[in-house]
């Protein structure tokens, strides 16, 4: 693939107080890319996603979206957050807004489209996640699944120009794991730049372009799939493989 970057961190560091959580991390996603993070719980890969939309700050390096570093406050913040999507575990939905409402929200008060403009798109990414006829429920009224697929219709509804996905699929009960991945198939295969962070190597497997290693805080590996799951280089990969894949 031609590198077009669309994320740049260069040299990025952060600790919490003592603990170093990102060192020297240098990642370049580029436009169109799917990039999968796996490693081990503590790795840092939560604080990765986060501190590429400023949910976190870094003490050193650079951060670059589309060629222009974050942006520390105010409504280029939210213009950021709303170019980079995110998706976590645990849906965080609007609980007393409807599934229309919590799809539309943003591109009116972020994006300034009209509310009837942002409604009949919202009901065409609802459409593509398959919840067509759940948007006047109320997300407790959905199941996990179906609230994640919302969470996913709702970022995309912001024309986001990547999307990150932090575990996903972690929170959901097994069945309802692959219709929220098939969504993110569909993203993928759209062109779509996601980073997702994810232990479902069958999605790993067939929708990244690359698979980045985490551990303590640092990329030990990035490479294809097929070779990072063939022929994992770190002992620390060969590792967490085969405790994973034993599952
Ligand atoms: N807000 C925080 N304050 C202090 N420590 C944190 C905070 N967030 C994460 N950590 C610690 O930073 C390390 C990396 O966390 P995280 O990025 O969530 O890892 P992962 O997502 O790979 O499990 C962990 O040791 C975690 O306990
Ligand atoms: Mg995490």
């Amino acid at each position: 693939m031609a590198v077009d970057p669309l994320i740049e961190l260069r040299d990025v560091n952060k600790h919490f107080g003592q603990l170093h959580v990102l060192r020297d991390i240098n990642l370049v996603v580029g436009r169109g890319e799917v990039v999968v993070v796996i490693g081990p719980s503590g790795s840092g890969k939560s604080t990765l996603c986060r501190a590429m939309n400023r949910l976190e700050t870094v003490e050193s390096g650079r951060i670059t979206i589309d060629g222009q570093p974050l942006p520390e406050e105010g409504k280029a913040l939210a213009k950021l957050r709303a170019d980079v999507g995110m998706v976590f575990q645990s849906f965080n939905l609007f609980a007393h807004k409807t599934v229309l409402a919590n799809v539309s929200l943003g591109p009116v008060k972020v994006r300034g489209l009209k509310k009837g403009d942002a409604e009949r798109r919202s009901r065409e990414l609802l459409d593509r996640v398959g919840l067509a006829d759940q948007a006047s429920k109320f997300p407790a009224q959905l199941s996990g699944g179906q609230q994640q697929r919302v969470a996913i219709a709702r970022a995309l509804a912001m024309d986001p120009k990547v999307m990150l996905f932090d575990e996903p699929t972690s929170a959901l009960d097994p069945e309802m794991i692959n219709e929220v991945l098939e969504v993110m198939q569909q993203l993928a295969a759209e062109g779509m730049t996601m980073v997702v962070v994810t232990h479902e190597m069958g999605f790993a497997r067939s929708a990244a372009n690359r698979v980045v290693f985490m551990a303590d805080g640092r990329i030990i590996e990035d490479r294809s799939p097929d070779d990072f799951f063939t022929d994992p280089e770190t002992d620390r990969a060969k590792d967490f493989l085969s405790k994973i894949l034993k599952h």
